[in-house]
C-alpha cells in the first residue's frame, strides 16, 4: 500500500515536470516561424523556378504548370497551418516538400511568403 502511494506521487511529479518542459518548447517553435531571411534562401532554391522571384508564378515553367501567384489574396488569406499542409503535401502540379524541407524550413518559407506579399502588393516586379 505504502509503495503504491509513493508510485502515485512519482507519477504526479513526472506529469508536472512534463507539462513544465513542454509548454516553453511549444513557445519557441512558434517564435521560429518568423525567420523570413532563411525562408528567402529556401524559396530561391526550391520554389523560384515555378513561382518566380517575386512569387508571381510568371516563369515559363510556372505558367505552363499554372503556378499560383503567392502574393494574391486567396493565398494570403490562408492561415499558416493551411499553407503548411499545402507545401508539405503538395496540390495538383505543386510538388510536396515533406521529404525535402524540415518543419522549421517550411515555417520559414511561409514567413517569407508573407513578406513577398507586403513588398509587392500591386503585383509588379521591383
Ligand atoms: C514544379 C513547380 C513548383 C515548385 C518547385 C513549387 N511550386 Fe508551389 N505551386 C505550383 C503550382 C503549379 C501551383 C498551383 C497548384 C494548383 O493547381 O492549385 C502551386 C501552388 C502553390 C501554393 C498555393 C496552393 C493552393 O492550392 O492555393 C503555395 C502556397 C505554393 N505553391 C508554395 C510553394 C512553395 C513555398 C514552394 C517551395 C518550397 C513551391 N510552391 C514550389 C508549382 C510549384
Amino acid at each position: 500500500m505504502k509503495n503504491r502511494s509513493i508510485y502515485g506521487k512519482f507519477c504526479k511529479i513526472s506529469l508536472g515536470l512534463l507539462l513544465v518542459l513542454t509548454i516553453p518548447s511549444a513557445k519557441s517553435v512558434a517564435a521560429q516561424k518568423a525567420d523570413a531571411a532563411s525562408g528567402q534562401k529556401i524559396f530561391v532554391k526550391n520554389c523560384q523556378k515555378c513561382h518566380d522571384q517575386d512569387g508571381s508564378g510568371s516563369t515559363i515553367f510556372g505558367k505552363s504548370l499554372g503556378a499560383a501567384d503567392l502574393r494574391s489574396a486567396p493565398i494570403q488569406k490562408k492561415r499558416d497551418g493551411e499553407l503548411y499542409t499545402l507545401i508539405e503535401k503538395g496540390n495538383k502540379n505543386m510538388p510536396p516538400f515533406d521529404a525535402t524541407l524540415s518543419n522549421t524550413e517550411i515555417n520559414d518559407v511561409i514567413a517569407y511568403l508573407r513578406e513577398l506579399a507586403k513588398k509587392q502588393p500591386d503585383g509588379k516586379k521591383q
